[in-house]
């Protein structure tokens, strides 16, 4: 693989997207890209405006005009907005919420996916929804994560606690079902697996486990690409 390495993870909420994406980016030495905090902070400057969020036009047009950034390293990523730091505000319930609505607006995504394009030809560790179908159909290695929903919700509960210790574990569960729905059925750039993708369940593994197979997996394709 001569030219720069584009390395896809899509999956569900809670699929250990992050945590492997920030572990594997640091292994290979390659550029972090959360793309869900940039909808993340799509969100949050919808709510700082006087934009309805049901107005596809005005939001679409929003996204396309505010200046996100994801400044440092893969494991002390800061995402900023207009500049402003909001690593920790675009964590928040609302925020959650309103990401998963507003990314089911196509001009959102097309503002979005433009600027993931830049981001990463030169190389990076992208992690999404549609990085593998639409982001980068061409990636090198596409992975599909994913566990059972218990997990998934279990693993979301304790991200989610450290913010916000008055949600219950019901209420993430449902949550995160309504939003994995939402983000599945969609009509533009659905979450779903790329033909080409390997699909790691990773239920019942620990994050080491997963990761080196994923690093396996990224060896057979560079071996296989050279031979
Ligand atoms: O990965 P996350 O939970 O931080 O993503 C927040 C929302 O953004 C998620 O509900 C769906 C949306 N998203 C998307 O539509 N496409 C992506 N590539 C990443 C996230």
């Amino acid at each position: 693989m001569s030219h720069p390495l584009i390395i896809a993870i899509d999956g569900p909420s809670g699929s250990g997207k992050s945590t492997l994406g920030r572990m594997l980016a640091r292994e290979l030495n390659l550029l972090y890209i959360d793309t869900g905090s940039m909808y993340r902070a799509v969100a949050l400057a919808v709510m700082e405006s006087s934009i309805n969020s049901n107005d596809d036009v005005a939001v679409g047009s929003l996204a396309s005009r505010v200046s996100i950034d994801l400044r440092g390293e893969p494991d002390s990523m800061e995402v900023t907005l207009e500049g402003r730091d909001v690593t920790e505000e675009i964590r928040s319930e609302e925020v959650t919420h309103l990401s998963s609505v507003i990314s089911a607006i196509p001009a959102v995504r097309r503002a979005m996916v433009a600027r993931q394009r830049e981001m990463g030809e030169r190389g990076a560790v992208l992690n999404g929804r549609d990085i593998g179908t639409v982001v980068f159909p061409n990636a090198d290695v596409k992975f599909f994560l994913t566990a059972v929903p218990e997990e998934r919700a279990k693993r979301r509960f304790v991200e989610e606690h450290t913010h916000d210790s008055s949600v219950s574990f019901d209420e993430t569960f449902a949550d995160m079902a309504e939003r994995d729905q939402r983000d599945a059925t969609r009509i533009d750039s659905p979450l779903t697996v790329a033909e080409d993708a390997i699909v790691l369940d990773s239920t019942g593994l620990s994050i080491d486990e997963v990761l080196q197979r994923m690093i396996v997996a990224i060896r057979e394709r560079s071996e296989k690409r050279k031979s």
